[in-house]
């Protein structure tokens, strides 16, 4: 049998060339995943490095997980951290979250818009143009869900003015979905979901009823929720992931 490509035929490949050209670690890393005994193909762990796998059939998980060749474009999501800035490179030498995806595997890979540098939480990132175009169009509405931590206890009225919207220095927010979720020691939790992205959106629109948020976590945007990462981890989205984000940008 041939190995890897012929034409643009995918026929049995090696392992750990699959799980590299799936966005899961670098062949080197592959190797070590599945010497780790962390790779199953169709239920069974395996260990053998020059094991092939075919990606038509084969069922290939790391650490319990599947795992889908990219087919060309790639879209993951990462768990920014605090401290992070939302850009590829910065002039300045300060932590940007480059540092934190593998842009060096996948070049064209950008984040589909921004978190403030203390902002935590789901951000996304594709080498899809028309994919990350049609999340942020303004037309699309798509909802992006925070929990914030704001300074005071915020009353049912300041969360009825929010979900009104209000007044900033560029212009009306549109309706945001409001949720008191505890108060205590002078603080308040709540989780505000907005379906515009202007710049520090939520930051303002709280300081704007009175209560300057302390701490900001973005838990889900449009269809996808932040979930099984840990912090300044990144994952690669699933098939049925990436269906559902274009979908929500309209494609
Ligand atoms: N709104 C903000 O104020 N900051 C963010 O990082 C995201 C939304």
């Amino acid at each position: 049998m041939t190995d890897e490509n012929e034409g643009s035929r995918i026929v049995p490949m090696r392992l750990q060339k699959f799980l590299a050209r799936a966005g899961v670690a670098s062949r080197r890393g592959s190797e070590n995943l599945m010497t780790a005994g962390r790779v199953c193909v169709n239920g069974t762990v395996v260990t053998e490095l020059g094991s092939k796998v075919d990606p038509r059939v084969d069922v290939v998980t790391v650490d319990g997980m599947q795992v889908h060749l990219a087919d060309g474009s790639v879209t993951l999501m990462l768990y920014k951290p605090a401290g992070v800035i939302t850009t590829m490179s910065d002039p300045h030498g300060r932590p940007t979250v480059a540092d934190l995806v593998p842009y060096d595997r996948y070049p064209g890979l950008f984040p589909i818009g921004r978190l403030d540098f203390d902002t935590t939480g789901l951000l996304l990132f594709s080498t899809d143009g028309e994919l990350g175009n049609g999340l942020l169009h303004p037309r699309r509405h798509v909802d992006k869900t925070y929990e914030a931590i704001l300074d005071g206890v915020m009353s049912e009225d300041d969360a009825a003015r929010l979900r009104e919207g209000v007044l900033l220095d560029d212009g009306m927010t549109l309706p945001a979905k409001v949720e008191l979720i505890d108060v205590s020691r002078g603080r308040s939790r709540v989780a505000i979901t907005i379906h515009e992205g202007r710049k520090r959106q939520v930051r303002r629109m709280c300081s704007f009823v009175g209560h300057p948020v302390i701490e900001l976590h973005r838990k889900s945007f449009g269809p996808l929720e932040l979930r099984g990462l840990e912090v300044g981890a990144w994952r690669m989205l699933d098939a049925e992931e990436v269906a559902a984000l274009r979908r929500a940008a309209g494609l």
